[in-house]
């Protein structure tokens, strides 16, 4: 289920240069809620679309990172900021929507905007469902669609093409906070509000835990 703007030779190099270098200001703007979101996680961690590595920051020194990383121009920044911070880091270059683990065999999964970009947000949350022990902790923070004819929601539907060709197959108007709300975790944890900085389209976000 790998999308076809992925892995391309000239976007997947820009976009992984792209995500190390806006690491900082990614901090900037989600780092507060991603070290509440992250507190207390187990040893071993399970990250979707792991990228460059963005998360690590927020994990304990000597944290197992199981990174699904299906796109292989984040590989090499990924390895790097596993060594920056201290992770131990195993990559499987496979799909979100395509888990080679075990059910029921992971405490503690994460995703940070990722659920815009897969080919089938609700295979991949099946999955993340399916991979976890009961509960165990899915947390994320995701980009969604703008209220309905709201100026956001206009905006993000005239970039919607040439921010999903150039991000590699992010949708800017995506309702994940509708499909999580419908896979049916035994709890749900999520707040819906707008991060407000100059990537305008993903002003509207949600955050929050989900248990199975
Ligand atoms: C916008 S980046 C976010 C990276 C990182 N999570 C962060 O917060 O900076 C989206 C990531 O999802 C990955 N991705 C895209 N499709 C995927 C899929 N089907 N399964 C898993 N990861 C995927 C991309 O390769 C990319 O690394």
């Amino acid at each position: 289920m790998e999308n076809k703007f992925q892995n391309n030779a000239i976007r997947g190099p820009i976009n992984a240069f792209f995500f190390k270098m806006i690491s900082g200001y990614m901090d900037i703007l989600f780092g507060n809620s991603k070290r509440k979101l992250f507190k207390n996680h187990p040893e071993t961690v399970i990250e979707i679309g792991a990228g460059t590595g963005a998360n690590m920051r927020y994990l304990k020194v000597g944290t197992k990172l199981i990174a699904i990383e299906p796109n292989i121009h984040m590989h090499a920044n990924l390895k790097k900021s596993a060594v920056k911070y201290g992770i131990h880091l195993e990559i499987k270059e496979v799909v979100g929507e395509s888990i080679d683990l075990p059910d029921n065999s992971c405490d503690f999964v994460v995703s940070t905007l990722v659920l815009c970009t897969v080919s089938s947000p609700m295979a991949c949350i099946n999955q993340i469902k399916r991979i976890l022990k009961p509960s165990g902790v899915f947390i994320f923070i995701e980009h969604v669609k703008a209220r309905d004819n709201s100026m956001l929601a206009f905006i993000q539907n005239l970039i919607h093409k040439p921010w999903h060709w150039f991000f590699e197959g992010c949708h800017t108007n995506r309702d994940t906070k509708q499909l999580l709300e419908s896979v049916g975790f035994n709890k749900l944890e999520l707040e819906t509000y707008n991060s407000y900085s100059p990537f305008i389209p993903i002003i509207p976000q949600i955050r929050g835990r989900a248990v199975k």
